[in-house]
């Protein structure tokens, strides 16, 4: 089939490379590749670190797509950091968020392993003291820019959609055009970069104090130091204030913060669908299918929706779940 993705962001890009890999002929269409959320994003692929309650199918799906990240990696030739994450609690009050959030994936049969103070310590020699943690020793990351890079290396850009597509998968993150723009919202997010001679070994997601915070090093003295979150109509851009918000909590973890080389700030916008799920299958409109919504999970998912959004055109299959049209009413 002839078919043009909107969106060069990691989601598209991934669509766009299953879909030729299927012997599809295929556009990517973007005036800005890999410039929106990618671009912010850290990497996490972290199914369990980023879910809580009431999100049990976003596990079920990210465990699913991480599954499916180390052949997309060795593919591309990008790195796959599978060192783990550390969920840290500052003090007694965050320990419970931490034990909470374990007990929820104990729960669902999903490898954790509570540490105590020293238990933290020994995993991680460089954070400053802290209540207790829990490691998932199952979690990766990866760099969305490399990523990203790789993808478009491998796909066929283009300035604008072909008159005679037959199928046009739309993956513009938060900015979806009509009649679809109302299914997502943005929430912004704004993010650091920093080099350090002394980080930390695996991602580590904190709370301090109550503020969630998480470090996301690359193993090369790079660490990713996010996110703010935030629902807001005006132009991203990175505030003082959410800096400064990031900046205390993620000190008080890592003490060697005081001495990174503080890099880049970047903020973009999210795409939130209503219920937390993406949008993956028909759209409601022939030849036009979705793949957006993707809220705080694109990197982590992007595997899987290629592979989604590719069986849908090949076989017409669609998974209940993801459906877009159980946010449109009328539209089934
Ligand atoms: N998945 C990390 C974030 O959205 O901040």
């Amino acid at each position: 089939m002839r078919v043009d993705v909107l969106g060069a962001g990691i989601v598209g890009l991934t669509v766009g490379e299953e879909l030729a890999r299927r012997g599809h002929d295929v556009a990517v269409v973007d005036p800005q590749p890999a410039g929106g959320a990618s671009y912010a994003a850290a990497g996490m692929l972290c199914p369990a670190a980023e879910v809580w309650h009431g999100e049990e199918e976003l596990l079920r799906l990210g465990v699913a797509s991480l599954g499916l990240w180390p052949a997309l990696a060795a593919r591309l030739g990008v790195a796959l950091r599978r060192s783990g994450t550390l969920l840290v609690g500052y003090d007694a009050g965050d320990l419970q968020q931490v034990e909470r959030q374990a007990a929820l994936l104990h729960r669902h049969g999903h490898p954790v392993e509570l540490l105590g103070r020293a238990g933290v310590r020994s995993a991680e020699p460089t954070l400053a003291r802290v209540a207790g943690g829990a490691l998932l020793p199952s979690e990766a990351s990866v760099d969305p820019r490399a990523v990203c890079d790789a993808l478009l290396d491998r796909v066929v850009l283009r300035g604008a959609p072909r008159p005679d597509a037959e199928v046009t998968v739309v993956a513009t993150g938060s900015s979806l055009p009509e009649p679809w723009s109302g299914l997502v919202s943005g929430v912004r997010g704004e993010i650091l970069r920093l080099r350090s001679d002394d980080p930390p070994r695996r991602t580590v997601r904190g709370w301090v104090g109550g503020e969630a915070v998480y470090l996301v090093p690359r193993g090369d003295g790079r660490v990713v130091l996010g996110a703010t979150s935030e629902a807001h109509a005006a132009p991203p851009v990175v505030t003082a204030g959410g800096a400064l918000r990031l900046l205390a909590a993620a000190r008080a973890l890592w003490p060697a913060l005081d001495r990174a080389e503080l890099v880049e700030g970047t903020a973009r916008d999210r795409p939130a669908t209503v219920d937390g799920l993406p949008l993956v299958g028909p759209s409601g409109v022939d030849g036009v299918v979705l793949a957006a919504g993707h809220y705080r999970h694109g990197v982590l998912l992007a595997p899987l929706t290629a592979q989604l959004v590719a069986d849908h055109l090949d076989t017409g299959r669609v998974d209940p779940v993801l459906d877009p049209r159980r946010t449109m009413q009328g539209a089934r």
